[in-house]
């Protein structure tokens, strides 16, 4: 038997995919930009192992057998067994791993299926996973093509840092892939708090929810024509030049873009609750008091927040954090080496 294992982080989108051009190769409507956050608190671990004994592909997510049968998987590796046979093609010593079957055992560190990414860590955590037992020498780029066909999300989480999924124009999704914009230590003192206002798996699940989108909201063609084009490339210099106020504003404003798509499909769909609205109103608040910009709030699929802020503004953001959500219970002060740390949290709502 073989085995190879990894890690991936989480990457919580300040420009948000959300709709598909193409479902089976998960070819986005619009570029979208992230910020891969620390291994340290939230990540998968997945370990691959691949025997000529084992008799069929399976997967342990979380302690627990899943079907391996999902297209998305299938397609993952298909595209990997493909790449590892032109190795074996070139060099007869290798064994023939492509032909063998892969047992999968995966483990995320946080919430799954509860819009904290775990589809982007999961995905990128399982191609990084069998690419290195396959011994590939693609680069990252190359191998987010394969992880985008899993989770779109999950071609970022390739990347550490400041991460672009460029759309691309190709049919067959050739141009479609994850590059960095900046790296982790280009901006190091940003940081990300995370708000977990709940755990719960979200009822509806990122692909189906942004499929209804595509079919039924007016609001998303706005979005993705004009509003998302001229994001993309503002997002990008503001980062590249670290102006925190501009790339708060843009992050802030694209979450709620997203989300007002979300209640612009038919039916709608929520991803927002009270709570999370609480937090929206006092990050503006937070904002407004110190008279600067020093807080971004967003959301993915789901109602948890995710706070990007810099670190010479923690003890003005956390004042506040802990006034207002006075009950919070089990911080963790687990302050890494890395600069950008996310903290989770529970709270009552
Ligand atoms: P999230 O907001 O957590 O990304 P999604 O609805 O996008 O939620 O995706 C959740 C799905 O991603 C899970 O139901 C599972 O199929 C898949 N997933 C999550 N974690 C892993 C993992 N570690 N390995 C493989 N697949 C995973
Ligand atoms: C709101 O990547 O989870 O988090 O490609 O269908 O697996 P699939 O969807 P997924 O969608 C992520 C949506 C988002 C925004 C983002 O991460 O860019
Ligand atoms: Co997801």
């Amino acid at each position: 038997m073989y085995i190879a294992s990894t890690t991936a982080p989480v990457n919580i989108a300040t420009l948000k995919y959300w709709g598909k051009r193409d479902k089976t190769l998960n070819l986005p409507t619009n570029s979208s930009i992230s910020v891969t956050l620390s291994q340290e608190d939230l990540r998968t671990l997945t370990s691959a192992a691949t025997s000529e004994t084992f008799s069929e592909d399976q997967l342990w997510l979380n302690g627990k057998l899943e079907s391996l049968a999902s297209e998305r998987t299938q397609m993952c590796l298909a595209d990997l067994r493909q790449l590892r046979a032109e190795l074996e093609s070139q060099d007869d010593s290798l064994p023939k791993f492509s032909q063998w079957k892969l047992h999968i055992v995966s483990e995320n560190n946080f919430p799954t299926a509860a819009g904290l990414a775990s589809s982007a860590a999961g995905f990128s955590a399982l191609v990084v996973a069998i690419a290195k037992l396959y011994k590939l020498p693609q680069s990252m780029s190359e191998i987010s093509k394969i992880a985008r066909k899993g989770s779109g999300s999950a071609c970022r989480s390739l990347f550490g840092g400041y991460v672009a999924w460029e759309m691309g124009v190709e049919e067959d999704g050739s141009d479609s892939k994850a590059v960095e914009v900046a790296p982790l230590e280009h901006w190091d003192n940003m940081k990300a708090v995370i708000l977990v206002v709940s755990a719960d798996k979200k009822d509806t699940p990122s692909t189906s929810g942004m499929q209804t989108t595509v079919h039924t909201s007016d609001l998303f063609q706005w979005r993705i024509k004009e509003v998302v084009p001229t994001r993309f490339e503002e997002m990008k210099k503001s980062i590249v030049e670290k102006n925190f106020p501009v790339f708060a504003d843009l992050t802030m404003k694209d979450s709620n873009s997203f989300h007002a798509t979300c209640l612009d499909s038919f039916p709608p769909i929520f991803y927002l609750n009270d709570t999370s609205k609480k937090i929206i109103k006092l990050v503006h608040a937070i904002n407004e008091f110190y008279k600067e910009t020093i807080a971004a709030y967003t959301f993915d699929a789901g109602p948890n927040a995710v706070i990007y802020y810099e670190s010479q503004n923690e003890s003005k953001l956390f004042a506040f954090l802990y006034k207002l959500f006075g009950k919070v219970s089990g911080w963790e002060s687990k302050y890494t080496t890395e600069s950008l740390t996310a903290f989770t949290t529970e709270f009552e709502t």
